[in-house]
């Protein structure tokens, strides 16, 4: 049963978070056992109050009864879009009908797709560069950031209190049990590194580039506000720098990552002879069999922060196994142009191309292929013993 906080962050702001335990898949893809949340945000001032952002459309019913806690919607001048998905927009139909005269402020994309996606009566304040808005006590500024996630995100800075609302960038799945970053912990920044790749991971070059705008503009939030997660108001800038180096796909420790299929033990078998001859490495393995299926997000996570990755198939009608195909092609969605140290592993009976369209799809994905083996069913002696020295070297070697 999904449920929601309020929760007081300053002395003009108050969240409005959806505890979302009903979703199983993530953008009908990505497992989340963990559940997501969604942060809504009121700001009270002396002329009216600004809500940023929504909640999915599902919890209508249950974002006014919140809201209506917090204010009284009809005072609510302004409804800032900071991005039109609908995990952030979807009760915007249901706000409407208590309130059709807030004015939705947006950049333009945005609000064609809102028009498009939901019937409200509502007014637009159309965005056309960066620029700030009043309300009296209430100075907004809006920070056009693109592509974190959709072409029309932006960022919303309260210059009185110094609180930057991210929407997606800085966010992560989970439903942790406080609400700000004294909650920060380990396990936590797994669900936020998971986030990022999953949801973000196509677009980390912009992310790179929005987080170096805000510098260059001079904002210090003392408070990071994300509509999905906790908030960051002990420590904003370590959201920063944990998604400046997850963006960059940066290893803090010694990793290696493997990931392989196998139908009947070729491959499982060579896994465990690199495993056995490399006994102090950090191995995180994830396996596709025929009594294992490893959570994809898992494996693309740890992948994200390995030093080096190996990925092993079994050849299936003359190419890779279908989760490894399945996997280079998230891959290369997700995590490109990384150039990671990369070793490819391919097993076949009689005639194989998998190994030459895996080495493509990875080198064109922007990977580091250092090393590679194709063997019949078993691997030889020599291919081993290199193999297990190139992924050693890799280990070692510095970033
Ligand atoms: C369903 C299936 C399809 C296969 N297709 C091919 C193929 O097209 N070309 C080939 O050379 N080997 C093919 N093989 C043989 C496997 O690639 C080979 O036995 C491999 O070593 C199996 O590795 P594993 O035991 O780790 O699953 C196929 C095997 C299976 C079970
Ligand atoms: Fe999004
Ligand atoms: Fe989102």
């Amino acid at each position: 049963m999904a449920s929601y906080i309020i929760r007081n962050v300053s002395k003009s702001v108050t969240l409005l978070r959806l505890n979302d335990t009903d979703v199983k898949y993530f953008e009908a893809n990505w497992h989340i056992p963990e559940g997501i949340t969604y942060n809504a945000y009121v700001i009270k001032g002396k002329d009216g109050a600004v809500l940023i952002d929504l909640w999915k459309q599902k919890y209508s019913d249950l974002f006014l009864e919140a809201l209506k806690q917090v204010v009284e919607p009809a005072e609510i001048r302004y409804v800032v879009v900071n991005h039109a998905e609908p995990d952030h927009t979807g009760a915007l139909e249901a706000f409407s009908e208590v309130n059709p005269n807030a004015i939705v402020v947006a950049f333009p994309i945005a609000e064609s797709l809102l028009r498009a996606k939901y019937n409200f009566k509502n007014q637009f304040k159309s965005l056309k560069n960066d620029e700030s808005l009043s309300l009296s006590d209430i100075t907004l500024k809006f920070i056009y950031t693109p592509w974190v996630h959709w072409p029309e995100t932006m960022m919303t800075y309260y210059e009185q209190e110094r609180i930057l609302f991210t929407c997606d960038a800085f966010g992560s799945y989970s439903i942790p049990d406080g609400v700000d970053d004294q909650v920060a912990d380990k396990e936590y920044e797994r669900y936020s590194e998971k986030y990022l790749v999953t949801v973000i991971g196509s677009y980390r070059d912009n992310l790179l580039k929005n987080i170096e705008k805000l510098n260059l503009e001079g904002i210090k939030p003392a408070i990071i506000a994300p509509s999905h997660g906790l908030i960051w108001s002990k420590n904003p800038e370590r959201v920063i720098q944990l998604y400046t180096r997850w963006a960059r796909g940066e290893s803090d420790e010694k990793k290696a990552v493997i990931i392989y299929a196998s139908m009947y033990g070729s491959i499982e078998s060579v896994v465990k002879k690199i495993k056995d001859s490399l006994p102090g490495v950090n191995f995180k393995t994830f396996a596709f069999t025929d009594n294992k299926r490893d959570d994809i997000e898992d494996a693309l996570t740890e992948a994200n922060g390995a030093k080096v990755v190996v990925i092993a198939s079994p050849t299936y009608e003359v190419g890779p196994h279908p989760s490894i195909a399945q996997l280079i092609d998230i891959f290369s969605m997700k995590m490109k142009g990384l150039n990671k140290p990369t070793v490819l592993l391919t097993s076949y009976g009689w005639s194989s191309t998998a190994d030459k369209r895996n080495l493509k799809a990875m080198q064109d994905a922007g990977f580091k292929v250092i090393d590679q083996a194709t063997f019949k069913e078993k691997i030889a002696e020599n291919d081993l013993k290199r193999i297990v020295s190139s992924i050693s070297a890799a280990l070692s070697s510095q970033p």
